[in-house]
């Protein structure tokens, strides 16, 4: 009998120096550098060109790609009237993987080994999932969407568009490092997702979009979009214990907990809880990080013996809400930083490039003869 390995748990699909996580001791380095490190001294767009092109940039390099990045912001006026199709109640996700997708037709970049290629695409999809996430928000309240603006920064110009005002410093540098947070996280669905489809030497605009459909599910990073929902539905501190315990009892999980790889708390939401933690003090709006806490604690007493702990959607999710960002966009936002990490898996791959073409055990019958239509009887489900 063949091992077989349900979800892959464990088995490695890559040899990568893109990022490295140590799920015992709670460790995240990309290119070597600790997630803390550069959450401290570093910004989205330089962890993009780290993770991208191996080392920190100069100062002249990160102009440049400062420079390319804003001056690729703006998105066709076709996409524009794409995104006006769209159903306004539909969800953001599937707007942002549609209008991907057909970024390709515009920028078709056919030699995937292609350098200057490679390096235009990935400056364009850094560049533009942003305008897209905003302008279908703007688009379904019934507003225009908001034209970017070249002189704002990569996370200031993102929440520019998304309010038509010059946000907060104090917001826009959480939101900045939150980019930075999200950016890249070793093999995981979305990643092999894209590198599935990079495999078959299609090119990064396709490998985006197959990457953010399969980030869109609640048990990857729609998670931080079911932890508000959750939340709310909690509503208040009295009402926690019984809403875990019946979640448990019926063997459901409790979003934003659990981790294949971490068995301690994930590095990445004890930052981000610092900056919940600062964002809540700060206004006042309904608090739900002292619920989150709560929930967290009493998770601790019934399953932190198993290991499981917060996750990085826990609070990265409280955070966009107490920025008051409509929650179904907290996915996308998640999409807008990791793109980083899925192209420099993407870039990997077509340098390293082996069809992926696993296998599978075969347990259905054999031997079955073909009946006439008219012998069938009906299922019986
Ligand atoms: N709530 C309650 N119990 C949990 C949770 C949770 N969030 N996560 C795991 N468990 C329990 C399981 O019930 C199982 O218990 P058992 O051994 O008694 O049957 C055990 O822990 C192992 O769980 P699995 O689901 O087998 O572990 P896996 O490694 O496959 O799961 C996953 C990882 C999918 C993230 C899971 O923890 C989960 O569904 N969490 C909630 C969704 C979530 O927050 N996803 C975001 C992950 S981070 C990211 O993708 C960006």
């Amino acid at each position: 009998m063949r091992d077989f390995f349900p979800g892959l748990a464990g088995i490695p699909a890559a040899k990568s120096s893109i990022s490295f996580v140590d799920g015992e001791k709670g460790i995240l380095e990309y290119r070597g550098i600790r997630i803390e490190d550069l959450a401290q001294h570093s910004s989205f767009l330089e962890t993009a060109f780290l993770l991208l092109f191996k080392q920190l940039p100069t100062l002249h390099e990160l102009e440049r790609f400062t420079w390319d990045i804003s001056h690729h912001r703006r998105i066709n006026d076709r996409i524009i009237d794409l995104l006006k199709l769209f159903p306004e109640q539909g969800h953001p996700m599937d707007a942002l993987q549609a209008a991907v997708a057909a970024l390709g037709m515009f920028y078709p970049a056919p030699d995937v080994q292609d350098e200057t290629i490679r390096y235009l695409t990935a400056v364009r999809l850094i560049a533009k999932l942003p305008t897209i996430v905003a302008a279908f928000a703007q688009l379904r309240r019934g507003n225009e969407a908001v034209q970017p603006r070249d002189e704002l920064s990569f996370a200031e110009n993102f929440l520019y568009m998304l309010t038509n005002q010059i946000p907060d410093p104090v917001l826009t540098k959480i939101f900045d490092v939150c980019l930075i947070l999200h950016a890249e996280h070793t093999m995981n669905a979305s990643t092999f997702s894209g590198m599935v489809t990079a495999s078959t030497l299609a090119d990064p605009y396709t490998v985006i979009s197959s990457a953010i459909g399969t980030l869109k599910g609640p048990l990857h990073g729609g998670a931080n979009e079911a932890v508000i929902h959750m939340l709310e539905e909690i509503n208040s501190a009295d009402r926690l214990t019984m809403y875990v315990d019946n979640k448990l009892l019926n063997k459901e999980k409790i979003m934003g907990f659990g981790h294949r790889i971490y068995k301690v708390k994930d590095p990445r939401a004890i930052v981000m809880q610092t900056f919940a933690q600062q964002l809540d003090s700060l206004g006042n709006a309904q608090s739900l990080f002292i619920l989150a806490r709560a929930v967290e604690k009493y998770m601790e007493t019934r399953i932190g013996s198993k290991g499981i702990r917060p996750n990085v959607d826990f609070y990265s999710g409280i955070i966009y809400h107490r920025m008051e960002i409509e929650t179904d966009l907290f996915t996308p936002i998640f999409a807008m930083a990791r793109v980083a990490g899925w192209l420099a898996h993407c870039f990997e791959q077509y340098q390293q490039n082996h069809l992926f073409r696993p296998d599978q055990i075969y347990d259905g019958p054999h031997h079955r003869s073909y009946q006439p239509i008219e012998l069938r009887k009906p299922h019986s489900n």
